[in-house]
């Protein structure tokens, strides 16, 4: 194989995006989009890599400081010319082809990449560009050719005639250039157009005029070539995206039951003979799901682990959350960091839980607030109960012990410790810790008092 190292262009503002964020963070399936252009250069090959950096240079370094790549500043910004001019010093002792990509061009795939480099070896090219041919060129530069089919000249779309515009093929944002040439031709570049910028894709006319053949590698999939200027591109790249994600785990053995309505991010595993269905979104490159679980309609989950079988219900959200197996959440219930759901455990509709553990087979079925709490395995929680974890300075902790039963509407104003095998009666207010084996109550007698004549409910005839 060719020696080939690349170049990634990032420095640019992505002034077109309308972001206090440089356009190539902006995150496709919760990963920033730059971070697929890398892969795909090094799933072709390619083990030198720099990234030029420039808006936002520090934060683009920090989140892909573990990429294994290097970085050169590009101070002002002053178009794609000069921003690989930057790159100079990385390679100046680099004596093979240089592989230059746009950092905003997310969808372009790692075999096409490794085509494009056979392509250009096997021509014997100095210098190639990526060209698809679209129905909408709107925005990209225009490819002119010779009758040869060379590349004559790049025109952006602003400093176009009317008759150039037409044309209906594009340049991808993808290079592959001698690096000797690239860095001769760079030197030549003037910034004589409507942006005042040093443009890149001036390299083909200079190379038109010493006379070097300029090779177009022409893709079929138009898509790929889809560069992200603005909101409108980002949302059509995701759903792209998505879709590809979709069917990976489809492949996978994951049942999808509409893959157009489901967002699953970038990084996530799910097993075998799961189940998801329409309107669930799956963030956090960190999520699992395991095998046989099921995710009903609508629901959110966010960096969490869920254990096989479990079954995740209606308009859930869980967030940062363990779920063990065969647990069932929801409908509509609220799972909150820190939240560690036992084997078998059943957390019902409109229940809350944050920073607290629930052994295996415990339930809370309806209505109930859990936070900063431990509670044991088999302990039943009934209907309304709240720890009262919060005295307005400091949060406190509740625990309950092994196979206690909680009556419905229970309050617990923790600090508080409730045994083992404990029975607490309904609408009691707990503020003293029960030791094993006991029942505790709170609430008044009963007092029951007959009704004169004319008191009480009026009775409609
Ligand atoms: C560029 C090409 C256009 C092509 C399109 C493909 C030029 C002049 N035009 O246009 O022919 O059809 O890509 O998507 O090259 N950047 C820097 N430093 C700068 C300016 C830009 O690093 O000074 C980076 C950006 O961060 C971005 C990439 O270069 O990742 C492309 O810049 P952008 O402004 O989006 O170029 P386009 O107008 O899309
Ligand atoms: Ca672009």
């Amino acid at each position: 194989m060719m020696d080939c190292a690349a170049i990634v262009l990032a420095a640019g503002k992505g002034t077109r995006m309308k972001s206090s964020l440089c356009k190539v963070l902006h995150e496709i399936a919760g990963r920033p989009m730059i971070s697929y252009v890398l892969d795909s250069a090094k799933d072709a090959g390619i083990e030198k890599i720099c990234v030029v950096v420039g808006h936002q240079a520090d934060r683009v370094r920090e989140i892909l400081a573990d990429q294994n790549v290097s970085f050169e500043l590009q101070e002002p910004q002053l178009g794609t010319g000069h921003a690989v001019e930057s790159a100079r010093k990385s390679l100046k002792d680099y004596q093979g082809h240089v592989l230059i990509l746009c950092g905003d061009i997310p969808l372009v795939r790692s075999s096409t990449l490794r085509s494009m480099i056979d392509f250009h070896e096997s021509n014997g090219s100095r210098l190639t560009v990526m060209t698809a041919t679209v129905e909408s060129p709107y925005g990209y530069g225009r490819i002119l050719k010779s009758e040869t089919g060379l590349i004559k000249s790049i025109v952006e779309e602003r400093d176009a005639s009317e008759l150039e515009r037409r044309t209906k093929e594009i340049n991808a944002g993808v290079y592959l250039v001698e690096s000797s040439l690239l860095f001769k031709l760079l030197t030549r570049l003037r910034p004589n157009n409507s942006q005042g910028e040093y443009y890149l894709t001036d390299i083909v006319t200079e190379a038109n005029n010493d006379g070097i053949p300029v090779y177009a590698y022409s893709i079929t999939d138009f898509s790929e070539a889809s560069g992200i200027n603005s909101r409108a591109d980002l949302a059509y790249v995701s759903k792209r995206t998505f879709e590809a994600l979709a069917r990976d785990h489809m492949l996978a053995g994951v049942t999808i039951i509409d893959p157009g309505t489901t967002y699953i991010d970038w990084g996530v595993r799910i097993g075998l003979d799961t189940v998801i269905w329409p309107g669930v979104v799956i963030t956090g490159s960190s999520t699992i799901i395991g095998e046989r679980c099921s995710i009903e309609p609508h629901v959110f989950i966010s960096s969490c682990q869920i254990l096989d079988e479990a079954k995740i219900l209606l308009g859930s959200r869980l967030n940062q959350t363990l779920v063990s197996e065969g647990a069932s959440v929801g409908p509509m219930a609220h799972l909150r960091p820190d939240a560690r759901i036992g084997k078998k455990c059943k957390i019902g509709n409109f229940v809350e839980v944050k920073k607290t553990s629930l052994g295996d087979g415990s339930k809370a079925s309806h209505l109930t607030y859990l936070g900063d709490s431990e509670i044991g395995a088999n302990v039943n929680i009934g209907c309304g109960t709240i720890t009262c974890n919060y005295d307005g300075r400091n949060k406190h902790k509740t625990t309950i012990g092994d196979n206690s039963f909680v009556g419905s509407d229970v309050q617990f104003v923790a600090p508080v410790t409730i045994g083992q095998g404990c029975v607490i009666g309904a609408g009691s207010t707990i503020t003293k810790d029960v030791p094993d084996g006991s029942l505790a109550v709170t609430r008044a007698k009963q007092k029951v008092y007959p009704l004169r004549l004319g008191q009480g409910p009026k009775i409609e005839k």
